[in-house]
């Protein structure tokens, strides 16, 4: 009998299963030569834990919170024979209330060729704003590059963090600065970590900067530092100490990263982060494969489709609270009961002084 039940349930589950990859299978025989099997189990969240990472590009201090390995497969044609050979990429993120971070942590041999973008690893973070926006073509828009603009890829906007580290000393904040702010874009002349956003691959732009004009209302709002764990100096590189390891080190590649939940963007050009909501994100890496300088479209991706993103409410928060009212109520009670025993040792002090010995005190002050 429950047997019989078990087995039911399980055939229902293998029917719902099978066809929701019928449908997905359909969606994107209907996109054309586009392939793509995305793994369903893939998920990132954003756990809350206030206090935890330090922005600087170390690991370390990530140990403890929970990651998702993905294989790093070509973005262009997501084929695990052209897979990233030297190791995954470990995803983690966390929030505390105010920002959210990010590690991207990713095995590779060391290489770094000072103020060449190109000759040294880099990565990207996307993340979709608009609700027609979609993975693949990076939002999308369908509009050549003349015809793109607001209005006519309304709906596609993604948004982009791009940290190329060719000038940036390893565990040194980059991103979002005052000088690059007041211009108001999403630039970083210092360490290129930029903040920008996309309709489709040729409509892509510094937040703020676009083609019929810029909006200076703009800011990179993304901060983040890079490690990697060849280095022996922990009391801080500089310019000077470039290359910072030797060529051809293994180990692993750290890329730290953190934007507030909520940005003052008023152009559609930032991902916005609520808490208790799901987002769609994917992260990006190049590497000079052999020595070789990458191109922009010559990077892996840790998946085909937009991988969800939860940014869940700090549990214990809740928990908190009611222990703390209960507690409120308890000592109120107390805080009651105390002045009822006052007020009666007050009036009993009283009677006893004035009967007893009414004088005492006049005596001790004279
Ligand atoms: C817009 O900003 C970009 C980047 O700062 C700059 O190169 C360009 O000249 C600006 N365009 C206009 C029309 O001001």
């Amino acid at each position: 009998m429950e047997q019989s039940l078990l087995l039911t349930l399980f055939s229902i589950l293998i029917a719902v299963l099978g066809s929701t990859r019928i449908q997905f299978v359909a969606t994107h025989q209907e996109s054309g030569d586009w392939h793509c099997e995305v793994d369903e189990e893939s998920r990132v969240s954003a756990e809350f834990k206030p206090g935890v990472v330090t922005l600087d590009g170390h690991g370390d201090d990530w140990e403890n919170i929970d990651g998702f390995e993905f294989s790093l497969l070509p973005a262009l044609d997501p084929d695990h024979d052209h897979e990233y050979k030297q190791g995954k990429m470990t995803v983690k993120a966390l929030h505390d209330g105010k920002d959210v971070y990010f590690l991207l942590q990713v095995d590779g041999e060391y290489v770094y060729k000072k103020g060449n973008d190109k000759n040294c690893p880099s990565v990207a973070l996307m993340f979709q704003v608009g609700e027609s926006a979609t993975y693949h073509s990076m939002g999308g828009c369908k509009q050549s590059p003349d015809a793109c603009n607001k209005k006519t890829c309304r709906g596609h906007e993604v948004d982009i963090m791009h940290f190329s580290i060719g000038n940036a000393i390893p565990g040194r904040l980059y991103g979002g600065n005052p000088v690059d702010n007041r211009d108001g874009n999403g630039g970083d002349r210092f360490g290129h970590l930029v903040d920008l956003y996309a309709w489709s691959p040729h409509c892509l732009n510094l937040d703020g900067v676009s083609p019929k004009g810029n909006d200076t209302s703009a800011q990179n709002d993304w901060r983040g530092a890079w490690w990697h764990s060849s280095f022996t100096t922990h009391s801080g590189y500089s310019e000077e100490d470039s290359p910072y390891s030797t060529k051809g080190q293994k180990g692993t590649f750290y890329f730290e990263f953190s934007r507030p939940l909520r940005t003052m963007d008023r152009l559609q050009q930032d991902v916005q982060f609520t808490i208790g909501q799901m987002s769609k994100f994917s992260a990006a890496f190049w590497y000079p494969e052999d020595g070789n300088a990458w191109h922009g479209s010559g990077h892996y991706t840790i998946s085909c489709d937009w991988v969800p993103l939860d940014v869940p409410p700090g549990s214990s928060v809740g928990a908190k609270v009611v222990s703390r009212s209960s507690w409120d109520a308890i000592s109120g009670g107390f805080a009651f009961l105390l002045s009822i025993v006052s007020f009666g040792v007050t009036i009993f002090i009283g009677y006893w002084v004035h009967k007893k010995d009414v004088t005492s005190f006049q005596r001790i002050g004279g």
